[in-house]
């Protein structure tokens, strides 16, 4: 968890004080086990009424294995043993080997020397743009033919990687270090093939670095508009903060921009429009000191006015055209993407779920026009052309999706165009009352249709709904709702599938849920980046659909997060990674490198088997 992460930029109190005191009496009522209040058939399964019935002994207390879930998980002694934190642990029954640390060659041959971790160096940026990435986070595996379990193309975000981490120091002090720096996000699209038992990387004429310069294109109802030029005329460039993903069944890659705004700063005069403060931007930013170099970065830059409108978008990359221009993807709107989960809804339309991760801010659906096949075969894009909606939750546990268009009389008073309302999401949904989240991140949609999505922690909450139950809300929760018309209509019902805090002080513990997969046997894969409980650092769990067995997978290193998950078609193959290990400081961690190297420590991914060969998770 990171600084970055912990802002509040919704002022807008969207929560009348009449519902305010109906949902706080409805949270007594549910905690002291009464189950005949609002939401009774949802929350009725859901591990709030468990909790209030069995005390805080957890979802899982007294059960035995499951058939879906039968690995031995790493128990909480195996994670507490002194130091166990430099290493990664994973269950007695499977195994990992590790790939892609940051500073490796792109492919075998690509003409730079790798970097290994040496404290006293680090890539320059030129070295960088041939270079893995920091920052690991979602990725996909494409596997080749569309069906090969052992060669593919793995597109993996860079989502950051803090200056002392990437440069050695706290601020760069010229323009060939923000440079490094900048190169050292983005996404990279890595070839992979397994030989001779091992995952390696092989050379593509499709491996590639996007990063902070590398040009991008504009498409779907912003492109072209005013908002997205500057003064300057400069070209559009790059993509940052790319945090989680999605792919289409089309075959392309989808990288979120997420804390976009902290790569901004002011180098002079200059003060926050109430729409530039809605989505955080500051005189100094997350202090990556780009500003001072880089004038594109400059808030105070009259020239590059605009410029922070080109971030905070879904970009489109096809992991199998190295040639391929990036394109941004508007009709998806600008907010702090955390994910795109895409799923293909009634008539075969597109439907893109995603949660826009800060304290208080909302959850989005993107539905397409039309069937997708019959879209393409126009020469339309899916995600091009399509309506944009925000969730509303009901504290009775049905829900709405409110339409983000100008022809709405409240949006069109505040806004000139479309356009403007799918740059500045964020101010619509204020204007439209949607249900203020505790920090909404990934998003998956179940065989079964629920759709799952962690809200990863809100400890600054202080009034409780029925869709946030907690306050303050220290260690997340996970919501799930099925929209009323397979995935394409206005309505939804929802509960409540787990409350992290019922899980500690037992072995099913875990704390702030942030990467989520739901597999199609209906396993739900649950990845955390936070403060967790009972000794533990952040790991993968495995639990099923009733939330009653939960087992740890996977345990990380200190200072990490556990994030991105990519799989081949027969899933016995999964890749995962560790983010900012140690964070970046070789005292905890110098992993991958061997403990007591003195090595930086490096984001890498792992690729986990079962040793028997079995599915993951099974
Ligand atoms: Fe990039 Fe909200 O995690
Ligand atoms: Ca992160
Ligand atoms: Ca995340
Ligand atoms: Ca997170």
């Amino acid at each position: 968890m990171h600084d970055h992460d912990n802002g509040v930029s919704n002022p807008s109190k969207n929560r009348p004080f009449r519902d305010v005191l109906e949902v706080s009496m409805s949270r007594r009522k549910m905690m002291m086990g009464s189950l005949a209040t609002a939401a009774t058939a949802y929350v009725a399964s859901s591990s709030v009424a468990l909790a209030a019935k069995g005390g805080l002994k957890g979802p899982n207390a007294g059960k035995g294995g499951s058939e879906l879930i039968g690995f031995k998980p790493v128990t909480l002694e195996a994670a507490n043993v002194v130091d166990s934190g430099k290493m990664p642990l994973i269950s007695p029954d499977y195994e990992y080997q590790t790939l892609i640390s940051w500073g490796e060659k792109l492919y075998p041959s690509a003409p730079v020397t790798p970097y290994e971790g040496d404290p006293n160096t680090r890539p320059t940026g030129v070295e960088q743009e041939l270079l893995i990435g920091i920052g690991h986070d979602g990725m996909t595996f494409f596997p080749k033919g569309g069906k090969s379990n052992t060669e593919g193309m793995l597109a993996i975000n860079h989502e950051f990687g803090n200056n002392f981490h990437v440069l050695g120091k706290g601020t760069p002090a010229t323009l060939n270090e923000v440079r490094a720096s900048q190169h050292a996000h983005g996404v990279s699209v890595v070839a992979l093939q397994k030989i001779d038992g091992t995952w390696q990387q092989v050379d593509s004429p499709n491996a590639r670095r996007i990063h902070v310069n590398t040009p991008v294109e504009f498409s779907g109802p912003v492109a072209g508009h005013e908002l997205l030029k500057t003064p300057k005329g400069n070209p559009t460039l790059g993509t940052v903060n790319n945090c989680s993903n999605g792919e289409t069944p089309w075959g392309t890659y989808l990288t979120c921009e997420e804390n976009f705004n902290g790569y901004f700063g002011a180098a002079g005069e200059w003060v926050a429009t109430p729409r530039q403060a809605r989505y955080g931007f500051s005189r100094n930013g997350f202090g990556y000191g780009w500003h001072l170099f880089d004038e594109r970065f400059d808030l105070s830059n009259p020239d590059y006015a605009n410029e922070e409108n080109r971030f905070g978008w879904v970009v489109e990359i096809d992991p199998n055209d190295g040639t391929q221009t990036p394109v941004k993807r508007t009709a998806l709107g600008r907010f702090k993407h955390e994910g795109a989960e895409v799923t293909v809804g009634r008539g075969g339309r597109m439907v893109v779920y995603m949660g826009d991760d800060e304290r208080f801010d909302y959850i989005y659906k993107f539905v397409s026009d039309d069937n997708w096949k019959s879209m393409r075969a126009r020469g339309l894009h899916p995600l091009d052309h399509g309506k944009l909606y925000v969730a509303k939750f009901n504290d009775d546990g049905t829900g709405n999706w409110l339409e983000l268009t100008i022809k709405h009389p409240a949006l069109a008073a505040s806004f000139k165009d479309q356009a403007e309302v799918l740059t500045f999401a964020r101010l619509a949904a204020d204007v439209l009352g949607a249900t203020p989240m505790d920090r909404p991140e990934w998003a998956s949609v179940a065989p079964n249709g629920d759709v799952y999505c962690t809200l990863t922690n809100n400890s600054r909450r202080t009034v409780p709904d029925a869709a946030n139950p907690l306050a303050p809300n220290n260690d997340g929760h996970i919501i799930r709702w099925r929209d009323d018309d397979q995935h394409v209509g206005t309505s939804f019902v929802w509960d409540i599938f787990l409350i992290a805090e019922t899980t500690h002080r037992t072995e099913q513990s875990f704390s702030d849920p942030d990467g989520i997969w739901v597999d199609p046997d209906g396993r739900v894969f649950i990845q955390t980046d936070g403060g967790q409980k009972d000794g533990l650092r952040n790991q993968m769990l495995v639990a099923d659909a009733e939330g009653k067995e939960i087992r740890r997978l996977f345990v990380g290193l200190n200072g990490d997060e556990i994030t991105g998950i990519a799989y081949t078609p027969d899933r016995r193959t999964m890749f995962i990674n560790t983010q900012h290990p140690g964070n970046g400081n070789p005292e905890l961690t110098n992993f991958p490198a061997n403990p007591g190297t003195g090595k930086i420590p490096r984001d890498t991914t792992f690729v986990i088997t079962k040793k028997d060969g079995g599915i993951i998770g099974s």
